[in-house]
């Protein structure tokens, strides 16, 4: 009996949670996959409509859970939405927002962090939310202090419930002067959503500018906000009365981009990634040329495969212009194909390389220190950020069974059984499912050799 044999008939009488796939690997993925809008930017600008007065129309939305969450939220305060799912396109009509009963929202918050960015619009609509506690990838302890202090400022009252937080305006919301001791991704988006309705002028320092973030600003100013982006970080918001509804086409997933394209590397293949466009990944595509990797940019996309042996680098995770934290756990997959030592530096989240323990199962080497490699000041000096993995390759990958950890390392896993010799058996994929659409018709339709196990 193969080992897929044996653990498909163990899992078959177990059930086992989530879905399972059974993969064979050792073969180049070779082909075309299509990214629609960036899960990252889609489901905040879910989150914008419910400022406006009139409905919003966003294109390009993919077809992953995250979105299906903050829809089901939108739909429990009384937002019609309406979708297109032939080209994913979806109409928010905030017309008839109402307060939603605590289960209710509760029943639907799911494993998401969105619900957070529910705030600023709901108190400036209906002065008063009660916000869920937050679900997400267990990647570090994921406060949300930075949040809670920014909506204090706006003049908040913040009041912690056993399963959420309850938030009132009792004077409104007016213009603060935020500094965040660190670029939050999310702490920036509480703000902006937050300061576009308040009264006066919102000075915000210390941004995330992601591609992601400018592209909610482009949102935030077609519904008439006014907004402007300042040098080193400064964001200034002028508080206007009203919005409109927006009609975008969101940016591109720059995350699955990178993530493809990192399965290219690993598995010695080929994929054209369409929709991906290189100002948004320059960062990663020097990375890409450093370890050995090439790519052609072409008008609807971006080709990704090896140009030879695939060479050893060193990595440190960062905010925007920096590699983004979100790249490192595909791009590891492809390090142990690499010729000689790598290591990569997380500085964004304190527990990111839980799942290289899948790939040592697999054969591997990889030590991660939790502490970094080097003693001294903390390039992030909180909350002793700063792990280090340090691989060494080339290893051969054989099958093994191993479960899905969180999203990007779930996607992570999966490549590295393609690119392993032999049978493995991934549980728990149904997690990918929140930020990869169509992960398996994308899966087959380059080559891959994997069946489904319920
Ligand atoms: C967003 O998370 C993304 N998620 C993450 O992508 C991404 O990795 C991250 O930004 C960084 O780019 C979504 O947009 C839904 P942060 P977010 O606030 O907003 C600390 C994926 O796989 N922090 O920039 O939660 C925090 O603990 C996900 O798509 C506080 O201390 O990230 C972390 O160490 C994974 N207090 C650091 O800041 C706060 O109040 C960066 O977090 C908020 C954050």
């Amino acid at each position: 009996m193969t080992l897929l044999n044996g653990l498909a008939s163990t899992y078959g009488r177990t059930g086992g949670s989530g879905e399972a796939l059974a993969i064979r690997g050792g073969r180049p993925l070779r082909g075309r996959v299509d990214v629609k809008g960036a899960k990252n930017l889609v489901t905040k600008a879910m989150v914008a409509a419910l400022l406006g007065e009139s409905p919003s129309i966003l294109h390009d939305v993919p077809d992953i859970s995250d979105v299906s969450v903050v829809r089901s939220l939108l739909e429990v305060h009384g937002v019609r939405v309406t979708t297109n799912d032939e080209d994913g396109t979806f109409v928010l009509d905030p017309a008839d927002v109402a307060s939603a009963h605590m289960e209710e929202i509760d029943a639907h918050a799911g494993a998401s962090r969105i619900p957070i960015l529910f705030c600023g619009p709901l108190l400036h609509q209906l002065g008063q939310a009660f916000i869920p506690d937050l679900g997400g990838c267990r990647i570090g302890d994921r406060p949300i202090d930075f949040h809670l202090d920014a909506l204090r400022k706006f003049g908040a009252v913040v009041e912690k419930l056993p399963s959420g937080i309850r938030l009132s305006a009792p004077n409104g919301l007016r213009g603060a002067n935020i500094h965040l001791p660190y670029p939050s991704v999310g702490a920036t988006e509480q703000v902006l959503l937050t300061a576009v309705r308040a009264a006066g002028v919102t000075e915000l320092r210390n941004a995330a500018i992601e591609p992601e973030i400018m592209d909610l600003i482009a949102v935030l100013q077609k519904m008439g906000a006014i907004i402007s982006y300042e040098p080193n970080r400064v964001i200034l918001i002028e508080g206007v009365d009203r919005l409109a509804g927006y009609e975008h086409r969101a940016i591109f997933d720059r995350n699955e981009a990178a993530s493809w394209a990192s399965a290219a590397l690993a598995t010695d293949g080929e994929i054209f990634v369409a929709g991906a466009r290189q100002q948004e990944m320059l960062t990663f595509l020097n990375v890409v040329r450093k370890v050995g990797g090439d790519f052609d940019i072409r008008e609807d996309g971006i080709l990704f495969r090896r140009g030879g042996p695939l060479r050893p680098v060193t990595v440190e995770t960062d905010v925007h212009p920096g590699f983004m934290t979100d790249w490192q756990q595909p791009l590891i997959v492809a390090l142990t194909q690499a010729g000689g030592r790598s290591i990569v530096h997380e500085t964004v989240y304190e527990n990111r390389f839980g799942f290289t323990q899948a790939l040592v199962k697999m054969g591997a080497d990889i030590v991660v220190h939790p502490h970094g490699l080097q003693e001294g000041p903390r390039r992030v000096p909180r909350r002793n950020l700063e792990q280090a993995a340090v691989i060494n390759g080339p290893t051969p990958l054989t099958g093994a069974e191993i479960t899905v950890p969180d999203l990007r390392g779930g996607y992570s896993h999966v490549i590295a059984a393609l690119t392993a010799t032999g049978e493995s058996v991934v549980h728990n994929v149904g997690i990918i499912s929140r930020g990869y659409e169509k992960l398996f018709d994308k899966l087959n339709a380059l080559g891959a050799d994997f069946d489904v196990l319920g």
